[in-house]
């Protein structure tokens, strides 16, 4: 069975693809990855010289091997560019080192530290010997007029973290960016263009969003390096590479590492016991829609959270509601808020809301975790014992204020 789709393909001219597109993954790391992924690896043939770019996920080092093979003997591959440690490219790494006795391992100074600590059997052995360890702006010149310069963007995602940026002077300028501009999509067509933009974008702002939107001053300090190189092409180690949208790419990286919100918008996540909070979150939604204001209403336990984080990355106002159980957090919600405080949404305004039978506590939590997140809490919030009555699930007010201060 033909597992991996791209394998071999020639991107262009001695640009080959030899990653692994995975259909099957929908979990990876607590991420929902509902098109799959791929890990994408490449390698670029340059006069006598062969350079191998990054590795895939270990459970696929066969198909990875066998595309290496399939373009060229893997003992002539020269080099080794490791552009990042995090195992779902260096997974395979101790696996092809066997293959691979007359490559240079090149990575930034912190990605040798990281692949050390990463895999002590291969420091044991000896094989980092031929390990090197590169800087910003070092550059490898591999004849043919092509030659790789490496650009460290140590949290982009990892502190390792770095882009190998190759020119051509006789052709295209690529930009093997790892996993920036990545997205968890698998296809059987490589580029942007031979893709829905719109479902690329998504994918992309999902994994902005769930990857490195905590990391958004440093990217952003980051980005005006990479944007200045002269890039024709990027190819990064997730999903699709860019040809034609590079500009809309690194649109989006400037907005949301900015946390520019599009529009005026409200997301309500909530969960609920007996639907007493589900009408609180039902009657806050019809008022502020009655407004004009778009609302996106999610209850966590039909939705997960790698969708509700995206969406709440550009809504202006996130209200959460929550259940009072065991005097504090309905379980799902205090999940949702741990995860979104990890990834700290900017610029958003928050209001808690929730029911409870006889002791208080749930709204009280939310408050202090929207707090903890740096989101802008209104004073107000919503707390109704039992069921509400009609009377109660009138927020005419309480919309008001928070229209007020979207602003
Ligand atoms: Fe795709 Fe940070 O690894």
């Amino acid at each position: 069975m033909v597992k991996n789709i791209l394998k071999n393909l020639e991107l262009i001219k001695n640009v080959f693809y030899v990653g692994y597109v995975d259909w099957e993954v929908r979990n990876f790391h607590g991420y929902s990855t509902h098109k799959g992924s791929s890990y994408n690896a490449y390698l670029v043939k340059s006069g006598d010289k062969t350079i191998l770019i990054d590795a895939v996920k270990r459970p696929y080092f066969k198909y990875f091997l066998k595309s290496i093979k399939e373009v060229c003997d893997p003992k002539d591959i020269d080099y080794f560019i490791v552009n990042h440690i995090e195992p779902d490219h260096s997974g395979s790494f101790p696996l092809i080192l066997p293959h691979i006795p007359n490559a240079e391992i090149i990575a930034s100074t912190k990605g040798v530290d990281i692949l050390e600590q990463h895999y002590h059997e291969e420091v044991e052995a000896g094989v980092f010997k031929s390990i090197r360890a590169v800087k910003e702006g070092d550059t490898l010149d591999v004849g043919n007029g092509k030659t790789f310069t490496f650009v460290p963007i140590p949290m982009i995602h990892w502190p390792d973290s770095m882009v190998s940026f190759m020119s051509d002077e006789n052709g295209k300028n690529v930009l093997f960016s790892n996993d920036a501009f990545g997205q968890h999509f698998a296809t059987s067509k490589y580029w942007d263009d031979e893709n829905a933009l719109s479902e690329i974008m998504w994918e992309a702002e999902k994994y902005y969003a769930n990857i490195l939107l905590h990391l958004s001053g440093l990217i952003k300090k980051t980005l005006p390096a990479v944007g200045a190189l002269p890039i024709d092409i990027i190819c990064p180690s997730h999903g699709v590479g860019w040809r034609t949208h590079i500009p809309k790419i690194l649109e989006a990286y400037t907005k949301w590492s900015s946390g520019e919100i599009d529009e005026n918008s409200v997301v309500i996540v909530y969960d609920s016991m007996w639907q007493s909070t589900e009408k609180i979150a039902k009657a806050l939604s019809q008022e502020i829609i009655k407004r004009g204001i778009p609302v996106k209403r999610f209850n966590l336990t039909q939705s997960d959270y790698s969708d509700v984080i995206t969406e709440a990355m550009k809504a202006k106002a996130i209200l959460v509601g929550s259940p009072t159980l065991n005097l504090g957090l309905f379980p799902t919600v205090a999940e949702y808020l741990c995860y979104q405080k990890g990834l700290k949404p900017m610029n958003k305004i928050g209001m808690a809301f929730g029911s409870y039978g006889w002791s208080k506590g749930a709204v009280k939590a939310i408050i202090e975790e929207l707090k903890a997140t740096r989101i802008d809490v209104m004073d107000e919030s919503i707390e109704i014992q039992f069921v509400p009555k009609p009377e109660q699930l009138d927020f005419k007010d309480i919309v008001d204020k928070l229209v007020a201060k979207m602003g």
